[in-house]
C-alpha cells in the first residue's frame, strides 16, 4: 500500500491505496511504519518525504475498518497507539507533501511530519465529528498548536475543510507549490538539508520538536544544551571555517 525510491539523499515514501483516497488502514500503517524505519536507518538518506497522490495525501482514518470497533475493546486494544506514532520516533527529517484531501488522520500524519509542503490543490480538515467522533491521532492538540484556538476550534467543531492558501495563511504549512512540482520541491529540500551537517540537523528537529512538547523555559533550556553540545562537532568548525575563508562548507 506504500511505495519507496530513492531519489538523491531523499526517501520518498508515497501513499498508495488510490481506491480509498489513502484511507490510512492497519496494512497501510504498519508498511509506513517499516519503510520510516528503513530510510531512518539508511546513512545515505538524508531526509523523508511522505507524499500521497494528487487526488489525496490521506483521507484519513479507515472507516470501514473502525465502524464494528467497541468500547472497551477499543481501549484495550489502541488502533491508533505507536503503530500511528511511527513517523515521531524518526531521526532525520520527514517532509509532508500534501496534495488533495489530507482529512482526519490524513491531516493529524501530515502535521506529526516535520514540515508541511502544500500543492495549491491541498485540502486540510479534521471532519470526524461528521462522523459522531473526534480527531484520534493527536489532532485537536497539533492543529491547535499550529493554527490557534479559534480557527481550530470551527475546523474540529465543522469538520470545515481548509485550502492551501489559507493553510499557509495560517500558519499550517511551510509553502504552496505548484501541484506538478510538489515533490521535486520537497526533494530539493531533502537535498539541500543533506548537504548540512548532520549532527546539526538532527538537534535542530529535536529543538524546534521540543517546542511543542515542553513549556518555554524547558525547551529554552534543551535548545541551549544541544547549541552548546555543536561546538564539539566537525560542522561547527567547518561551518565557521569556511565562513571566515570566504568559502562554501564542506560537511
Ligand atoms: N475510510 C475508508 N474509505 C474511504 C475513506 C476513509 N476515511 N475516505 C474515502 N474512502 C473511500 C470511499 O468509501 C470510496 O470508496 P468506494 O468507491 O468503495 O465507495 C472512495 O474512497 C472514494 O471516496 P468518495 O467516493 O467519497 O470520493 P469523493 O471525491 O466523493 O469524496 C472525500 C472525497 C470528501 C475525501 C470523502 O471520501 C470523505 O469525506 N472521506 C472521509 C473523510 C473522513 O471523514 N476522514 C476522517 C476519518 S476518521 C479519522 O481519521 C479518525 C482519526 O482521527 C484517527
Amino acid at each position: 500500500m506504500i511505495l519507496t525510491e530513492v531519489q538523491g539523499r531523499a526517501g520518498v515514501i508515497r501513499l498508495n491505496r488510490p481506491a480509498a483516497l489513502n484511507a490510512l488502514c492497519d496494512q497501510l500503517m504498519g508498511e509506513l511504519g517499516e519503510a520510516l524505519g528503513r530510510f531512518d536507518a539508511d546513512p545515505a538518506i538524508a531526509a523523508i518525504v511522505l507524499t500521497g497522490s494528487e487526488r489525496a495525501f490521506a483521507a484519513g482514518a479507515d472507516i470501514k475498518e473502525m465502524q464494528n470497533r467497541r468500547f472497551p475493546g477499543t481501549y484495550l486494544h489502541d488502533f491508533i497507539g505507536a503503530r500511528w506514532e511511527a513517523v515521531l520516533t524518526v531521526r532525520k527529517p520527514v517532509i509532508a507533501a500534501v496534495a488533495g484531501f489530507a482529512l482526519g488522520g490524513g491531516c493529524e500524519l501530515a502535521m506529526m511530519c516535520d514540515l508541511i509542503l502544500a500543492a495549491e490543490t491541498a485540502k486540510f480538515g479534521q471532519p470526524e465529528i461528521n462522523l459522531g467522533i473526534i480527531p484520534g491521532a493527536g489532532g485537536s492538540q497539533r492543529l491547535t498548536h499550529a493554527i490557534g484556538k479559534s480557527k481550530a476550534m470551527e475546523m474540529v467543531l465543522t469538520g470545515r475543510m481548509m485550502n492551501a492558501e489559507e493553510a499557509e495563511r495560517a500558519g499550517l504549512v511551510a509553502r504552496v507549490v505548484p501541484a506538478e512540482s510538489l515533490v521535486s520541491e520537497a526533494v530539493a529540500l531533502a537535498e539541500k538539508i543533506g548537504g548540512l551537517s548532520a549532527p546539526a540537523v538532527a538537534m535542530a528537529k529535536e529543538a524546534v520538536n521540543a517546542a511543542f512538547e515542553l513549556p518555554l523555559r524547558e525547551g529554552v533550556r534543551l535548545e541551549r544544551r544541544l547549541f552548546l553540545g555543536l561546538f564539539g562537532t566537525e560542522g561547527q568548525k567547518e561551518g565557521m571555517a569556511a565562513f571566515l575563508e570566504k568559502r562554501k562548507p564542506r560537511f
